[in-house]
């Protein structure tokens, strides 16, 4: 469907690869994983940019390959330094596909990234964009490399109305860009493409009077940026309500537990905590809580009068509303792999999921512990 648009109409597709790379060549912001298009570097920037913003992703792209500077360094970690170095940028099960897809490649591929689509297309966690954007970026391959902002874009340049939220309309816009793209540097235009969202074909309010490709726009041409791209609404969010508690010996070791291999936040560590209902009184809450700590961790528990702080998160589809306790664990308790008790120090080398890492933000403040 996008090229029989592409035949029907009058783009002059040479002029409009012309414009977007003259202005890219211009624009282009400075950024990191620019200075060179090792495949490795482009691959573990292209993972760490799906649903995070740029701004978040430059810190953890330099300590990333500060840290893991080769492909070897990085197949060598271990899983838990691996979750570390992702704390706070969300989406974990990333980071841990994109490892077992490096330690692949340093395995099987002699430590080089496959430059087919069919073989890049295997390795874990490298779905159709993330292999386009390699192929192009790394390697000059004429390779759609089509992500949601991407679609946004041609959607209004090409006027395409179809559900972008619909999985099977991604193809759409990869054929588009088969036809688009620029044969002479594959990499610059796919890059442009995604500059230009970024920069000007925003989301909401689009600055259509800076855009390089106005020209070309039958979005702009028709009134229709502003309501392009059709995209149906996801499910709705779901609220729930969680207690949880800081936990402390007498000897200073805090309680913590990793959370199940699978699901969210898979593998990362959390203070102790339990669902509830719906908001509840602080009376009522201190008891439910206390009551399930002391079934789970057959261990006296006791806590605090009141909460020490209050915790929102939103992921993507869910949201946490978390009541804090602090308080303290009379026995030590016979531990499992699992549940450990852990000084300040070692707490602070796990990975935990932000909102946990709010609590612990939280109650070093209100305890006044020192760093
Ligand atoms: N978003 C996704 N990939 C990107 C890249 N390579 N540069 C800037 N923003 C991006």
């Amino acid at each position: 469907m996008g090229e029989s648009k592409l035949d029907h109409d009058k783009m002059d597709i040479q002029q409009f690869r012309e414009d977007l790379l003259n202005w890219f060549v211009r624009e282009q912001r400075d950024l990191p994983w620019r200075k060179d298009n090792q495949p490795y570097k482009v691959w573990v920037s292209e993972i760490m940019l799906q649903q995070t913003r740029v701004d978040t992703v430059i810190p953890y792209f330099e300590r990333f390959m500060e840290e893991f500077p080769d492909m070897e360094a990085f197949a060598a970690a271990d899983d838990e330094s691996v979750l570390k170095i992702w704390e706070g940028l969300g989406y974990y099960s990333r980071v841990r596909n994109l490892h077992s897809a490096v330690k692949e490649v340093v395995e099987h591929y002699d430590g080089k990234v496959p430059d087919t689509r069919e073989e890049i297309s295997k390795l874990k966690g490298v779905g159709p964009y993330t292999a386009g954007a390699i192929l192009s970026i790394a390697y000059g391959k004429p390779e759609p490399a089509v992500d949601g902002n991407v679609m946004r874009v041609l959607s209004r340049i090409l006027l395409i109305e179809e559900d972008i939220a619909k999985p099977s309309t991604r193809k759409v816009f990869e054929a588009a860009v088969r036809t688009l793209i620029d044969p002479a540097n594959p990499s610059y235009f796919n890059q442009a493409l995604m500059e230009l969202g970024a920069l000007i074909c925003t989301p909401t309010s689009p600055a259509c009077l800076l855009c390089p490709v106005r020209e070309h726009c039958k979005g702009y041409a028709n009134g229709k940026e502003q309501v392009l791209p059709v995209k149906t609404r996801k499910k709705s969010v779901k609220h729930l309500s969680l207690l949880s508690a800081v936990l402390k010996t007498a000897d200073n070791l805090y309680l913590i537990r990793k959370r199940p291999n699978e699901g969210l936040l898979a593998n990362l560590w959390e203070f102790p905590t339990v669902e509830v209902a719906t908001s509840k009184q602080y009376s009522t809450q201190r008891q439910v809580l206390s009551r399930y700590l002391e079934k789970e961790y057959e261990t006296n528990i006791q806590l605090e009068t009141g909460t020490f702080t209050h915790v929102d998160h939103i992921f993507s589809h869910l949201t946490w509303s978390m009541d804090v306790f602090a308080g303290e664990i009379s026995k030590t308790l016979n531990h499992q792999d699992e549940v450990r008790l852990v000084t300040q120090e070692e707490l602070e080398t796990l990975a935990f999921p932000v909102p946990h890492q709010k609590i612990w933000k939280a109650y070093k403040e209100i305890y006044a512990m020192n760093k």
